[in-house]
């Protein structure tokens, strides 16, 4: 694709480290005139969602145009679906040593994901519990200052042996409690013990760490059983993460999960690269599920592979899986694709109802890492994964755009779009504070 078409600029890649990262600094309002749509109350929208979500697939339409521009709805949406959720934060080979760690962020909380000591992985604030400093903000404290390293050239990856608030040099341990606190002893009943980083409920599962920040979601293993049997052949917890790239994308979080699920967008979105090995109308979805859903998109017949970005066959695959590309949604915002040779990893955080944020992340296994083209194997890879993410940057920002237009209006999906339709089901099962399949059959599969 000629990029230099579109509104977004090309990557930016560090060189020369592994994994490639780089931010792709699109930093891109949404072009044209908006703030005129009125809001509507609450209640009423998710009236409006209830019975779209209750109409079968054959009738299924999209959702009013406020479930993607109000900051109400946004606001539950953090509270009642992401944040009673699993998150995933993070992939184990990411901080793969004691000591290591890595910096990110969801739903507004600044957080490390580190390696303890004792081989523990957790999940802390970064919020100082002194004057409340992000301890690690970006730029400044422990990117080449401080106690900790950049690590692997990955931004927000460090080594160290504690942490070090550089305001008043408060000190913390790699378990998140005070090691040190400067000119404290006149503060009277300051006791030590009961300070320290907050630590978040965070569980690993096949090698991705994720964060519970309501901290009564019942285990993810339990929730993702079946997403644990989709991706099982892959073994993605002994996968490396190779390529991690962040985007500032001007639209809402759904607009990418609702993208990222469907196969249709290959037809119009995706005509010159997808579709043309993956066509949108051989696409079909799994039966509904509580917590997570598949897409199969199978490779058209007498496709042949590409010697000049693929790597060997993930060893044990069947046939099925070896011919064909599956997406996953973990619900509610974890996104996997699995290919014959390689896994990706999108996170989705909304920022407010029309930014979010968008991390990109590709998994080889140990066994392409050592093919002898691994280098321009994985660079061709690359500009894959960010040529075609282009194409759904482009549309998925316009999308946005016409949620502000007067002329908005509620669509019709296709039979092709029945993840949108199960996305919505399942935003509609937490109005009712349950899950989908508990209170409603499951909606049978496509195949
Ligand atoms: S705010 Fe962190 S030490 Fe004061
Ligand atoms: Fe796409």
């Amino acid at each position: 694709m000629d990029t230099s078409a579109t509104h977004f600029n090309e990557a930016t890649v560090k060189e020369g480290s592994a994994p490639l990262t780089g931010r792709h600094g699109l930093g891109q309002e949404i072009p044209g005139f908006r703030g005129a749509r009125p809001t509507v109350p609450l209640e009423t929208l998710f009236r409006e969602i209830q019975e779209a979500a209750d109409l079968p697939l054959r009738q299924a339409r999209t959702l009013p145009a406020e479930a993607y521009t109000s900051t109400e709805f946004l606001a539950w949406e953090t509270d009642q679906v992401l944040g009673k959720g699993w998150i995933c934060l993070a992939h184990v080979s990411q901080v793969p040593k004691p000591g290591d760690f890595l910096n990110t962020e969801a739903l507004g909380e600044l957080l490390i994901v580190v390696h303890g000591k004792d081989g523990e992985i957790r999940v802390l604030s970064r919020a100082c519990p002194h004057r409340a400093m992000d301890i690690m903000p970006p730029g400044f404290g422990y990117d080449g200052h401080g106690t900790a390293e950049v690590r692997d050239g990955q931004s927000g990856c460090g080594h160290t042996r504690l942490f070090l608030c550089p305001y008043h040099h408060w000190s913390f341990e790699l378990d998140g409690s005070l090691k040190g606190c400067p000119e404290m002893h006149q503060a009277e009943g300051f006791c030590r013990d009961e300070v320290g980083l907050r630590p978040f409920r965070c569980e690993i599962w096949h090698g991705f760490i994720f964060l519970n920040l309501s901290g009564d979601a019942g285990p993810v293993a339990a929730q993702y059983a079946e997403l644990g049997k989709d991706i099982e052949g892959w073994d993605c917890a002994s996968m490396k993460v190779v390529i991690a790239k962040e985007w500032d994308c001007p639209f809402n979080w759904k607009v990418l999960v609702e993208n990222f699920m469907e196969g249709y967008h290959h037809l119009g979105a995706h005509c010159k690269t997808l579709q043309t090995f993956m066509p949108a109308k051989h696409t079909w979805t799994e039966a509904e599920r509580a917590h997570s859903m598949r897409v199969n998109l199978p490779f058209k017949e007498g496709v042949a592979a590409d010697p000049s970005s693929e790597f060997a066959q993930v060893p044990g695959l069947d046939p099925d899986q070896a011919g064909q590309m599956a997406v996953y949604l973990g619900e509610p915002n974890f996104m996997m694709f699995t290919g014959p040779d390689r896994a990706f990893w999108y996170r989705i955080d909304p920022i407010t109802p029309e930014r979010s944020r968008l991390l990109t992340v590709c998994l080889l296994n140990d066994q392409a890492i050592a093919d002898p083209d691994y280098r321009a194997k994985l660079a061709v890879t690359e500009k894959m994964l960010v040529d075609f993410h282009l194409e759904d940057m482009e549309v998925c920002t316009a999308v946005q755009r016409g949620f502000y237009a007067k002329g908005y209006q509620r669509g019709r999906l296709s039979h092709l779009e029945m993840p949108i339709w199960l996305f919505h089901r399942y935003l509609a099962a937490r109005m009712r504070d349950t899950w989908p399949t508990i209170d409603r059959p499951a909606a049978p599969s496509q195949r």
